[in-house]
């Protein structure tokens, strides 16, 4: 058995390089047997939400995430917060986890920025959560993007240190699956920065549920450079902007930089943008439509979700119950 585990954070209506980068690798790992997929709301308040939005944006990524192709019954498809085996088992690895190995973590220091000491609790033990995300279900596969490797490597040293300390040879070791030519979408503002739900500028970021006009403005407006596209990969070299829209392209046609630029090189970024912005409202338009469906129905989407908490609490629980025994609890 090698079970499947990812998760996303509704934190933010998810971007074209959620999509790219994360939801379609989710989407084609449903032919094995045995997924399981979270929308992590305990991780999203690490950073403070307005109620009334995150359970608005928890409802938009559950539907986005079916709108892709996650399919709720063929695999398991359910919110962190209904499933209670996630924030105990994160209380146990508190405890496992050392303060120096935390300290580590490169996305706290980004995060977290200057005012570190203004930042929460939450966002320093953040990684412990996403290792109980993980081990609550003994999954041993994790899609993820580059960024999170760090996090599935302090969940290892995690269950290592865990075994050691009660002598039991009782979580596997997890192993990231960092899929494909794995494409970093930047921001259309900042060819240097991530596209990001949660970047405070709208335009920098096309959205799962953007209109065609929307696109096409976001994608007029993209920062650029005077040069036109160049006829081969190496001339994209220190050209942050254009690689990302090449990149883009290459990834939403299933090709590589190379077969872009022999179709595109040469021309100004007028016309490339223009093929462009037809290509992403292509593959984004039927998209939008079934989130917006399945939005439509709210006592629908949240019953899919209720079911699909109930089945991953019935794997969750026994294994936590078991883990708390381990422990010394008397009465697990
Ligand atoms: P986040 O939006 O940071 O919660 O990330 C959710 C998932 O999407 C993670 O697996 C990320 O690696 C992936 N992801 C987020 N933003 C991008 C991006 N700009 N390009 C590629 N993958 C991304
Ligand atoms: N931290 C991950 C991210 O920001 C989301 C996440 C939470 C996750 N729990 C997880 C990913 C467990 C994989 C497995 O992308």
């Amino acid at each position: 058995m090698s079970r499947i585990f990812s998760g996303i954070q509704p934190s933010g209506i998810p971007t074209l390089g959620n999509y790219l980068g994360a939801i379609r690798n989710w989407v084609a790992l449903q032919q094995e047997p045995d997924c399981i997929w979270c929308v992590v709301d305990l991780h999203a308040i690490t950073a403070f939400q307005d109620p009334s939005v995150l359970r608005q944006n928890t409802r938009e990524m559950a539907a986005v995430l079916m709108a892709c192709g996650i399919d709720p019954d063929r695999h398991i498809l359910f919110l962190q917060s209904a499933v209670r085996a996630h924030a105990q088992l994160a209380w146990i690895f508190n405890c496992i986890a050392r303060l120096g190995w935390l300290n580590r973590m490169t996305q706290f220091k980004d995060k977290a920025g200057k005012d570190r000491e203004n930042a929460s609790a939450g966002l320093y033990v953040y990684p412990n959560l996403m290792a109980a995300d993980i081990m609550a279900y003994h999954a041993t596969r994790v899609p993820v993007g580059d960024d999170q490797r760090q996090h599935l490597e302090l969940a290892n040293d995690i269950a290592q240190k865990f075994n050691h300390d009660y002598g039991i040879e009782f979580f596997k070791p997890i192993e990231p699956l960092i899929l494909g030519p794995a494409p970093r979408v930047m921001s259309l503002r900042d060819g240097t920065k991530k596209m990001s739900k949660s970047d405070p500028s709208d335009q920098s970021r096309i959205n799962l549920n953007d209109d065609a006009d929307t696109i096409a403005l976001k994608i007029r407006r993209a920062k650029t450079d005077p040069e036109p596209l160049p006829s081969e990969p190496a001339g994209l070299e220190g050209r942050p902007e254009a690689r990302n829209l090449v990149g883009i392209y290459a990834a939403l046609e299933g090709t590589d930089h190379a077969a872009v630029l022999r179709e595109h090189g040469g021309k100004g970024f007028g016309p490339f943008k223009e093929s462009l912005t037809d290509l992403i409202v292509d593959r984004l338009a039927p998209i939008a439509a079934e989130t917006a469906r399945r939005l439509a129905d709210p006592g629908g989407l949240d019953s899919t979700l209720r079911n699909g908490a109930a089945r991953a609490a019935a794997i969750a629980d026994p294994i936590v119950t078991e883990v708390e025994r381990v422990v010394g609890f008397l009465q697990s």
